[in-house]
């Protein structure tokens, strides 16, 4: 089998970074052994000074053609970003990002300032972690004989796990076709229909957009086996679980069996939203943070019924969670292959949480899906995950979507 985990901190290292000490001792350090892979990450994404403010302290990171300058004060940066020193420890040791900060509007910068500092991400990952910044032409995609790998491959469940171990090692997702029948999904489609009137705004279970009739819909049931019997069936048979293991990585649900666990999230997709979140941009499902705690995870999703470009489908950038690129954006540079996944009623898809992937609104047709993940064994408590939970909670209040005419 082929892994998936690429975590690289353990939460039992966390510590509460003293902003003052960190600047002064530890990032000129780090700048003396990654300013070179760092500075080459600026030139691919056009990086302009950045200015941060933390405490009493502030400095500016300058770009130049080998190396990253730190400089004292922030009176040459083209953005500077304030923050406190809980969001600056986060920053530093991977646990929230300038995408979490932002949604959370712990920073509010203007919009064009906010891509300013955006682009600095994996800059930043850079020095602090020493891994380089994607270039175009590093990742390809090749077959376990060496030949090229056909990124529009389904498989079903005849094929081997070792091999689709391999495909989902090299592109970041999967497409599984035939995986649950149509009359199980039919059940669950029912049992969604007799569920939505008992999820209501606020509720903490869900989420909520404004349609452009004036409608405001449910779009996504949280807690959802606690609504479906057949659901909870699901979530134990053994099809479901396969799907874990195909990495060898000892993932799990990490679902005791109760209701009370938000197991899996049942999502209606409208036509036509205006208000709210219910068809998500392009983003890494670990762009709020912890990558390097937590990743990759497996997310899988289940057509309740089939998704296609009327209906919004499920896009994905293959091979994007080998590489150190903006969580949350489609930089013109990006090289790498975008790919469609249709499906039809009982197809699953799967993509890892480093996996860049978006949903595409639908346009004719209604859709439903069912999302639910599988997690890398973990001991103890995860550091700032209540931080990053309540940033994606309240995202659907804080933030919405572009119209679905503006998105193709
Ligand atoms: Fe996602």
């Amino acid at each position: 089998m082929f892994s998936v985990d690429v975590r690289s901190r353990l939460d039992s290292d966390v510590d509460q970074i003293d902003p003052d000490a960190w600047i002064d001792d530890q990032l000129p350090l780090l700048l003396e052994q990654n300013s070179l892979i760092a500075s080459e990450g600026t030139q691919i994404l056009g990086c302009r000074p950045l200015g941060i403010r933390v405490s009493k302290k502030s400095f500016t990171l300058i770009p130049l053609e080998r190396e990253i300058k730190l400089e004292p004060g922030v009176s040459n940066a083209s953005v500077i970003v304030d923050l406190d020193e809980i969001s600056f420890s986060d920053l530093v040791q991977d646990i929230q990002t300038p995408q979490s900060l932002a949604t959370s509007k712990v920073i509010d910068l203007p919009l064009k300032e906010h891509f300013r500092f955006l682009k600095w991400w994996p800059v930043i990952r850079a020095i602090i972690d020493g891994r380089s910044v994607h270039k175009p032409g590093e990742i390809d995609f090749l077959n376990q004989d060496g030949g090229s790998l056909d990124l529009n491959r389904s498989f079903t469940q005849e094929d081997s796990d070792e091999e689709i171990s391999w495909f989902l090692s090299q592109t970041g997702y999967l497409h599984l076709k035939g995986w649950w029948s149509r009359e199980l999904m039919a059940e669950i489609s029912n049992d969604m229909d007799g569920a939505i009137e008992k999820y209501e705004r606020g509720d903490g279970r869900s989420w909520w957009a404004k349609t452009e009739d004036g409608k405001d819909r449910c779009v996504r049931l949280q807690y959802f086996q606690s609504q479906s019997e057949s659901v909870k069936r699901l979530l134990r048979e053994g099809q479901h679980e396969r799907i874990a293991a195909i990495p060898g990585d000892g993932h799990s649900i990490a679902w005791n069996g109760s209701n009370d666990e938000n197991a899996i999230e049942a999502l209606v997709k409208p036509i036509g939203v205006v208000e709210g979140i219910s068809d998500l941009p392009w983003h890494k499902d670990c762009s709020l943070g912890r990558h390097s705690y937590d990743c990759s995870s497996i997310t899988v999703g289940i057509s309740v019924t089939g998704a296609d470009s009327r209906s919004g489908q499920l896009a994905v950038v293959a091979g994007s969670h080998r590489a150190n690129l903006q969580p949350n954006f489609i930089h013109p540079y990006l090289d790498l292959p975008i790919v469609n996944l249709p499906t039809e009623t009982g197809d699953v898809t799967v993509h890892l949480s480093c996996t860049l992937h978006m949903s595409h609104p639908p346009t004719e047709t209604e859709r439903r899906v069912m999302y639910s993940s599988f997690v890398l064994p973990h001991k103890g408590k995860k550091i700032g995950a209540d931080r990053i939970s309540k940033v994606r909670e309240e995202a659907y209040l804080k933030v919405s979507q572009a119209p679905s005419h503006n998105q193709d």
